[in-house]
């Protein structure tokens, strides 16, 4: 990944990201007591705002915390992020953790100040070869807590196991549960069987995908039949198609599974269905508002 682009807002000020520092009991830092939100850019927008905000405030309320911000201010605070940076194609991470306290206590304290960190980031165009080839992937069991609902920043299983993928050299690692498919260390994981398209229920044990939602959505209103119910491993490994599906890169066909070819081996007709929608659907919101009117 490339680094982030230079400006980046702490605490209430913009600053230069290499001069943004926090204090080390900061409970992010101390504890991942913290959650986040990564939304990409394009053309100086940013991409379902109301979506990835809403999933801010309910990461938040699960974690006993209030947004710190409204959402005209998250947008406002947004947009000039953007501007600042130059705008254009990028992505934005957002960071709210409880606070900085004196000492380190596991409970806690209700009265501690947020840290609120937002940084932009360069969001590179599509390798054409994932368009032509796809990208390949690993199963592993799911280590993870029993709140992957919440979008926090305590992410070690998911980096041992997008760990585990590298190592392999893969793009994925893909998390099963008790012979069902969950999601991808860092994606929404969707499956094509007969033209139909699968998606495992929400629970404590995904996260609501924000670009899975409006896969879903896209794939409805292109006639694409949709279910959303439990998938087996068995259903996942003789799928005619793996979509992997998250903020900074939309929705990516799956080619190859633990080494075998997925169905036909290359990305597969639903898949470039839904590409072609997403790419229609971002260039009609080009323009438009991030919050709905009034
Ligand atoms: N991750 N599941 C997990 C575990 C994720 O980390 C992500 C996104 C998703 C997809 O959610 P969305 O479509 O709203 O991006 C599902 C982001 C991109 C990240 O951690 O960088």
């Amino acid at each position: 990944m490339a680094a982030p682009l230079p400006i980046a807002w702490l605490n209430g000020a913009f600053q230069p990201l290499a001069e943004a520092r926090i204090s080390p009991l900061d409970r992010g830092f101390l504890f991942a007591d913290a959650v986040y939100e990564v939304l990409p850019v394009y053309a100086g927008r940013p991409f379902l705002f109301v979506e990835h905000i809403a999933r801010l405030e309910r990461s938040l309320g699960e974690i006993r915390m209030r947004s710190p911000l409204t959402r005209p201010a998250w947008a406002a605070l947004l947009t000039e992020l953007v501007e600042r940076n130059g705008g254009g194609d990028m992505y934005l991470y957002v960071q709210v953790t409880r606070g900085a306290e004196e000492g380190r206590n596991h409970a806690l304290n209700p009265a501690l100040a947020p840290t609120v960190f937002l940084m932009a980031c360069p969001l590179a165009p599509l390798d054409e070869s994932v368009r032509l080839t796809g990208v390949g992937a690993i199963t592993l069991p799911d280590e993870r807590w029993g709140r992957c609902d919440i979008k926090s920043t305590s992410l070690l299983a998911n980096v041992l196991a997008k760990s585990r993928a590298a190592d392999a050299g893969e793009t994925e690692a893909i998390l099963l549960a008790n012979g069902k498919l969950r999601e991808g260390s860092s994606s929404s994981t969707m499956v094509v069987k007969d033209s139909v398209l699968h998606a495992p229920p929400y629970g404590p044990e995904i996260l609501p995908g924000t670009t899975r939602d409006l896969a879903l959505k896209l794939a409805a209103e292109a006639g694409i039949a949709v279910c959303v119910g439990p998938i087996t491993e068995e259903q996942l490994r003789t799928a005619d198609e793996i979509l992997l599906s998250f903020a900074t890169r939309g929705v990516l066909p799956v080619t190859r599974l633990d080494g075998a070819a997925v169905g036909a081996g290359r990305p597969g007709p639903v898949w470039s269905r839904l590409a072609a929608a997403f790419e229609a659907h971002r260039q009609a919101l080009a323009g438009t508002p991030l919050l709905p009117a009034g």
